[in-house]
């Protein structure tokens, strides 16, 4: 896992990158404006191709915001994992119907409160569902148009840990990379779909509780991402 400084110096160069397209485009426009060649198609094209990576820059930005510590992020309370999850569920759920993926939630009643950020904890669940949905989508690309697209979240207390199971039957993770998917910047989406945070960004928040995320993926059958919190001691 990245420290921040890492990240900076990570976040400071994926920045500059997309800022070279656009100042790059921008000239091209320009240009062919001076030499009166610019036609409707060839604007269009520029300006989608502006408007992308001004998407990325913003999408790099808002993923750091969850390291970068306001206020809010300080707020520890005691909150429950499970409905925690429901309110997830229901801010993608739109999303989820769209897509035509079959989301289930299996909770079990007796996982413990927790003294946490909770919204820092959303952030992480949210986060690994957007990538369970994009997997999915990335199969149905692929190859396989007609399947069940399922997503299946459960929680469990296993002795002194609760764990939660994120589990699709996306694309699924090359064995050859899944060493690399927590690491900072890591994608293998287009530019201006993924920044490759999200996982590393997640990873971090649930060691700040203690926890571990493992991944278990086989290409083309799907992926199973389990996130380990020990149970506190104070809110047994
Ligand atoms: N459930 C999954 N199934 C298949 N591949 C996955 C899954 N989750 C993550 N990956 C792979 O790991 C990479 C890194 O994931 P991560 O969430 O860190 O970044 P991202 O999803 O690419 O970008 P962002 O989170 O900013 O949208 C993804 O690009 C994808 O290749
Ligand atoms: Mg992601």
């Amino acid at each position: 896992m990245a420290g921040i400084g890492e990240l900076a110096t990570g976040m400071a160069h994926e920045i500059n990158q997309p800022l070279n397209t656009i100042s790059l485009t921008i000239d091209n426009i320009i240009f062919s404006l001076e030499n009166k060649t610019i036609t409707e198609t060839y604007l269009k094209t520029k300006v989608n191709k502006v408007f992308d990576n001004i998407t990325r820059i913003k999408k790099i930005i808002d993923h750091v915001r969850t390291f970068s510590r306001d206020q809010d992020d300080f707020i520890q309370t005691s909150f429950d994992i499970n409905s925690s999850i429901n309110n997830c569920i229901s801010m993608l759920s739109e999303q989820m119907d769209q897509k035509e993926i079959i989301l289930t939630f299996k909770q079990s009643d007796d996982i413990p409160t927790i003294i946490g950020n909770i919204y820092r904890f959303e952030q992480v669940i949210l986060n690994l569902l957007v990538n369970a949905k994009d997997a999915i989508d990335e199969k149905k690309k692929q190859s396989c148009r007609n399947f069940k697209r399922k997503i299946d979240i459960s929680t469990n207390l296993n002795k002194k840990h609760i764990v939660i199971e994120i589990k699709d039957n996306g694309i699924g993770i090359k064995p050859e990379v899944i060493d690399k998917v927590l690491l900072p910047f890591y994608t293998t989406k287009a530019p201006g779909q993924g920044t490759g945070l999200g996982l590393s960004i997640s990873y971090g928040i649930i060691k700040e509780l203690g926890g571990e995320i493992d991944i278990d993926s086989k290409p083309n059958i799907g992926t199973a991402v389990f996130i380990k919190i020990p149970v506190q001691e104070q809110t047994k």
